[in-house]
């Protein structure tokens, strides 16, 4: 099956119900898009598919051909796009271990709403879970990657 995974086209063998995060993770290597829950509930698993976030778990391969997947390795070479920017700046990350995924929504909300207000953001981003409780920093952060976008 072919797939085009940031910007770039591959051939994976791949059964058409596998789950996308699986092919992301184990088949290419791509392993900065985690596994939380397996079941939609958590965000971990957060990507793009054609600009839109899309919970990776729960997304056969099978429908994502011929569509565009971005995942975190795809927003930037060097960690220098906006929001990766306004995440290192406020420090947001504790364990780490949900961020790639609320960083690819906080895109998501971004490109839809270039200055979120707290109640879009907390709209936007409630279903995305972080165990360590960073939700003020991420706030933050993607009020501060609004600025920085604007430039
Ligand atoms: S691992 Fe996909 S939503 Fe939790
Ligand atoms: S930073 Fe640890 S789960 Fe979010």
């Amino acid at each position: 099956m072919k797939l085009l995974v940031n910007g770039t086209k591959h051939e994976v063998d791949a059964p058409p119900d596998m789950p996308l995060l699986w092919v992301l993770r184990d088949l290419m290597h791509l392993t900065g898009t985690k596994f939380g829950c397996g079941i939609a509930q958590c965000g971990a698993c957060t990507v793009h598919v054609d600009g839109a976030p899309r919970r990776s778990c729960v997304t056969p391969v099978s429908t994502v051909e011929g569509k565009s997947v971005t995942t975190i390795e795809g927003l930037s070479k060097d960690g220098t796009h906006p929001v990766q920017r306004a995440w290192a700046e406020l420090d947001v990350v504790q364990c780490g271990y949900c961020q790639s995924g609320q960083i690819m929504a906080a895109v998501a909300l971004l490109r839809a709403k270039p200055n979120p207000s707290d109640a879009d953001i907390d709209a936007a981003m409630t279903g995305n879970l972080c165990r360590c409780g960073t939700y003020q920093r991420i706030r933050n952060a993607v009020h501060r990657a609004a600025e920085l976008t604007e430039g």
